[in-house]
């Protein structure tokens, strides 16, 4: 039996943040308020000690754990994390601005139960800079999608989406801007739908279950 299939509710979410942790923040206050309902988050992981996110989470007096790469290959380091993982008995794992490309053996250990958070409609624009390629590719419409990590960059099976509009007079931060506040949004719905389990994944596919 599966840790996933012997604990019953709540499910414990770690995240992983590098940077301001702003989605982190949002999953956080999600769960507070009941918005993902039956969850909790057990750990928050930064690769980055530095990380604005890392007080952030501190402050919301949540368990984190700074884990650097220097001086280790990927692999060494990925195992830690996953030790950090597997020793709070986390179910899902949510990448928060994760500034890593996961391993197929970290992926595998997690095997759809790895969300991501990207600020671009995909297939558009994944890899760094979405709002930036948005813009100068001159599209009327981005937006945000959370979908679950393989291999593929920012390429895994999408849950959920949210458009946003390119205006004429937007910049990459102003564009930014507007993605994140529905980024916060959409994150929250997302996760709850993947901690109730309510769907199915048909290839590509992510079908919530009516
Ligand atoms: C967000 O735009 C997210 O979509 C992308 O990285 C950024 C992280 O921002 N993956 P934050 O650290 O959550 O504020």
């Amino acid at each position: 039996m599966t840790l996933e299939h012997s604990r019953k509710n709540p499910k414990r979410l770690g995240i992983l943040i590098s940077g301001r942790g702003s989605n982190m923040l949002a999953l956080a206050e999600a769960v507070r308020e009941n918005r993902i309902p039956n969850a909790e988050i057990v750990l928050v992981v930064s690769d980055n000690a530095d990380a604005a996110g890392l007080s952030i989470a501190q402050d919301l007096g949540l368990n984190t754990v700074v884990i650097v790469r220097s001086g280790r290959n990927r692999e060494e380091h990925e195992r830690e994390i996953l030790g950090a993982l597997k020793e709070h008995e986390v179910d899902l794992v949510c990448l928060a601005g994760y500034m890593r490309l996961l391993s197929s053996d970290f992926i595998n250990d997690f095997r759809n139960r790895i969300l991501n958070i990207h600020p671009s409609l995909l297939p558009c624009f994944p890899g760094l800079d979405a709002q930036r390629q948005a813009i100068g590719h001159g599209v009327k419409w981005s937006g945000c999608t959370v979908h679950f990590v393989d291999e593929t960059l920012d390429g895994g099976p999408i849950i959920a989406q949210r458009i946003v509009p390119v205006l004429d007079g937007d910049t990459e931060e102003s564009l930014s801007a507007r993605i994140l506040v529905e980024e916060h949004r959409l994150y929250a719905e997302a996760v709850a739908l993947v901690v109730r389990g309510d769907f199915d994944v048909l290839g590509r596919r992510v079908i919530a279950k009516m």
